[in-house]
């Protein structure tokens, strides 16, 4: 019954499908929104502080966990810890199966402003028309919703549907440089603007006295979602290295990578942001409003070249936000082939409709629905979709991030895990006694301290 088990084909391979899963919305849509709500500067550091001591280490974590069993997160994490701890990697699965499901559907938001934009660059932008407006008809119409993300899925499957190396790394060697270049461009585009200096200075001048209690606990909770922890992304990823690889070094590449991309996209937003007058004062009503309301105008009336750069940034969104729910299908797939024996294609097709399901369900709840738009089974959240992203980041995450380190740091043996991180191929800048007090100290201790900080309360979503 048993498949042979497919594998990136090189070190760079599994460096960029790892580091597509880790770029995506989070670092375009929701840290430019949270850096902006935490007031800049003091957020950023305490957010890249949890990056390096608590998202490096147990990206190794989840890398070797991976690459020593050579299976998906529940397989994995049983022979890491105990049979028991199938449950945990059971967990990540479950994170990832609903995960997908409403992801998929903001993903599905940046294929209409692509269209859109496409439209604009050609046709004119239209004046007097007003962003809100616009984007209020199209979450609130049903089968637009239901089309999009319809569409975004089919992608997701059809990727998974041709494995490891022919699929996922295939898409991310092609997608990821393009995401880098348009970014650059971007860049380049937004440093040119008059209000870059000042988006300099708030993201990088900290300034403690401005920055929220609960910031702190937003950054930790962030770092799990922006690299794609706690949940058997990466584990199921590791799974797929052979024993060339070196874990130490990916795990270095796309935490600085993620990292790197999240701070270029948020300086490109609010150079913008800070180029118009009275602009500042009128966003921050919401995460959707940044990437797909004030975003969309200001590219036809202030951006140089907005009319190139427009539709290429929402192709940039769409192409992160793929690399990631493949990564998230992958996890579900993965989970069902190596367990349950099915092969690739019934797994993938499988497991992406039932996922579909629920997507239904997310895709309906901007538009009125009855039930799905005003369920609220968490205080304040409202909908089908506030709920299961409220559930996904300050529950689901966070526990399964906590008992990763657990496996990492107290289950398995000091020489297993050296073994593994020492592998003869390790860069020089890597300390294995730093890593094990990392993952046996200090990140189980910040994660305990989130999820504290979420039953007394705080909100990360
Ligand atoms: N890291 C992705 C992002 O920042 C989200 C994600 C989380 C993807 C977990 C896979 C697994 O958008």
């Amino acid at each position: 019954m048993s498949q042979p088990r497919d594998h990136w084909s090189s070190n760079t391979g599994l460096v960029l499908a790892a580091t597509g899963s880790a770029i995506g919305l989070g670092n375009l849509w929701k840290f430019p929104f949270i850096t902006w709500e935490n007031n800049g500067g003091a957020f950023v550091l305490v957010y890249l502080i949890c990056i390096a001591a608590v998202g490096l280490p147990i990206m190794m974590a989840e890398l070797l966990i991976g690459r020593r069993s050579q299976k998906s997160a529940v397989g994995a994490l049983k022979e890491a810890a105990g049979p028991a701890w199938g449950l945990i990697g059971g967990w990540g699965v479950l994170a990832g199966f609903i995960l997908l499901s409403y992801y998929t559907v903001i993903a599905g938001w940046s294929l209409y402003y692509f269209a859109q934009s496409l439209g604009w660059s050609f046709g004119g932008y239209p004046a007097g028309m007003s962003a809100g407006d616009l984007f209020d008809t199209q979450v609130g119409n049903a089968g637009l919703q239901l089309m999009l993300s319809l569409g975004f899925s089919i992608g997701t499957i059809a990727v998974v549907y041709f494995g490891v190396s022919r699929g996922i790394e295939r898409i991310a060697r092609i997608f990821l440089p393009i995401l880098f270049g348009i970014l650059i461009l971007l860049l380049v585009s937004a440093l040119g603007m008059s209000g870059s200096g000042e988006a300099l200075g708030f993201i990088f001048r900290p300034n403690f006295g401005e920055l929220p209690r609960e910031g702190i606990l937003e950054a930790l909770g962030h770092s799990f979602f922006t690299l794609s922890l706690g949940m058997g992304a990466m584990i199921t990823y590791g799974s797929y290295i052979s024993r060339k690889q070196s874990i130490v070094k990916a795990a270095g590449a796309i935490v600085a990578l993620d990292t790197l991309i999240a701070l270029v996209a948020t300086i490109i937003m609010f150079s913008v942001i800070f180029s118009v007058a009275g602009m500042s004062e009128e966003v921050g009503g919401s995460t959707v409003g940044m990437l797909f309301i004030s975003l969309p105008e200001l590219f036809y009336t202030e951006v140089p070249f907005g009319v190139l750069l427009g539709p290429l940034f929402y192709v940039l969104v769409a192409l992160a936000a793929l690399t990631s729910t493949i990564s998230l299908l992958e996890v579900v797939t993965s989970y069902v082939i190596d367990e349950h024996g099915l092969t690739r294609n019934k797994a993938t097709v499988g497991a992406g409709m039932a996922i579909f399901v629920f997507t239904i369900f997310a895709a309906l709840s901007f538009t009125g629905t009855p039930f799905l738009s005003s369920l609220e089974i968490f205080e304040g959240k409202v909908g089908w979709f506030s709920n299961a992203d409220h559930f996904v980041s300050n529950w689901m995450l966070p526990t399964g991030g906590f008992f990763i380190t657990v496996a990492a740091g107290w289950m398995m043996t000091r020489s297993t895990t050296e073994s593994e991180l020492l592998d003869g191929n390790e860069p020089r800048w890597f300390h294995y006694g730093a890593w094990r007090f990392f993952i046996r100290f200090v990140a189980p201790v910040a994660v305990a301290a989130i999820i504290i900080a979420v039953i007394t309360g705080v909100d990360f979503s």
